[in-house]
């Protein structure tokens, strides 16, 4: 039976019984204030962090089968914080998973503005021209709802200033970070302490899904991608990071539909307001990957469920968690509406 249980991991997880999911596949805080979530750094500062976060995987050791695959996804700054938390809780780190995908933004001011106006020199910076730039407006909170294949974003035209200072001149065209294009998907697992073999016979799970998702159904690499949002099947569009790999792209599973998803997938079961929604694709890629067929995987930050539609599409039974009443009324809504497309297809 898929379930959908609003509260807290710790306290939820004992609701359910030893050894009960075949996997773990979830997409936790990052602790890096991401938006302003509260969710996200309330929990004191790394040391925090990462014993909230232990105490939680440590559940979730329990509840697992041995030998049981988790996946869970980090961001490249503080993945380490995320891989420390699942090992003092008792996980093997076994690999990474790196998602690759060409829609990621840098964040802030340019390095040659800043450094002009921690000079004092920001007024005197020459206007060099114009450009265009997208235009949030006055309510960031409208976010969520913006853009989507074909949906062109409002857009307004600002001066394009050049670097004033001398240092700013040295530095013009730098950057102090990278334009986000891979994110990590940490792989762990629950010991078994006997061989893989054994443990797969006892237990029925701790294997990856070759023949599903490897590209030549042998071995599945550990890079995965996405396309860019305005890529048809027919044609990448500037920014696909196919484009980049030319030929080299056959070798990489590759999802035809980008990495955040669009509105029409976003709201098919109502409004969707997660702020930090994951693609469908994706989610079936990587719950197909560790979950054997008909299998039970659980998502302890469910956010608005779609590690749960993902698994409903590939027959797979799913537990989500999730602490906000809101985003687990989505998850309601999401997991029905999955359920019901998939209708006899359902292997539960
Ligand atoms: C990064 S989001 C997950 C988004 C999800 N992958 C999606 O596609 O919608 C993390 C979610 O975990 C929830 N959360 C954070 N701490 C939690 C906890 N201790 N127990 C249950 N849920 C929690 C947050 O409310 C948030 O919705």
């Amino acid at each position: 039976m898929n379930e959908v249980v609003c509260g807290d991991s710790l306290d939820e997880l004992v609701l359910f019984p030893d050894e009960y999911f075949d996997a773990l596949v979830t997409d936790p805080p990052c602790g890096i204030d991401l938006r302003k979530l509260t969710w996200d750094t309330d929990y004191g500062g790394r040391d925090g962090w990462i014993e909230a976060h232990r105490q939680i995987f440590g559940e979730v050791l329990r509840v697992l089968k041995p030998g049981a695959y988790a996946l869970v996804w980090g961001i490249p700054r503080t993945a380490h914080w995320t891989a420390t938390a699942l090992e003092n809780a008792g996980f093997e780190i076994r690999d990474v998973v790196t998602h690759v995908f060409g829609t990621g933004f840098p964040k802030g001011e340019s390095l040659d503005k800043r450094i002009d106006r921690a000079a004092g020199m920001f007024d005197e910076r020459p206007v060099i021209g114009e450009k265009e730039v997208l235009d949030y407006g006055a309510n960031p909170e409208d976010y969520p709802t913006l853009g989507g294949k074909g949906v062109r974003l409002p857009r307004k035209i600002v001066p394009l200033t050049g670097p004033a200072s001398p240092v700013a001149k040295r530095f013009a065209g730098w950057q102090t970070s990278f334009k986000p294009a891979g994110e990590p998907w940490i792989l762990a697992r629950k010991p078994h302490g006997t061989s893989d073999a054994r443990a797969i016979i006892e237990h029925g799970c701790g294997a990856l899904n070759s023949p599903e998702c490897g590209v030549d159904g042998t071995w599945v690499r550990n890079v995965v991608m996405s396309h860019a949002p305005d890529c048809a099947d027919d044609a990448c569009a500037p920014g696909c990071p196919q484009l980049d790999l030319g030929k080299a792209a056959r070798f990489f599973p590759i999802f035809h539909h980008s990495a955040k998803p669009g509105a029409k997938e976003r709201h098919a079961a109502g409004s969707n307001t997660h702020p930090t929604i994951k693609s469908i694709d994706l989610m079936r890629w990587l719950v197909k990957l560790i979950t054997p067929p008909g299998g039970r995987v659980l998502d302890v930050f469910g956010g608005s469920g779609t590690t749960g539609v993902g698994a409903i599409m590939e027959g797979r039974q799913v537990v989500l968690i999730e602490r906000e009443p809101g985003f687990a009324d989505i998850c309601r809504r999401r997991i029905a509406l999955a359920e019901a497309e998939m209708g006899e297809d359902l292997l539960l």
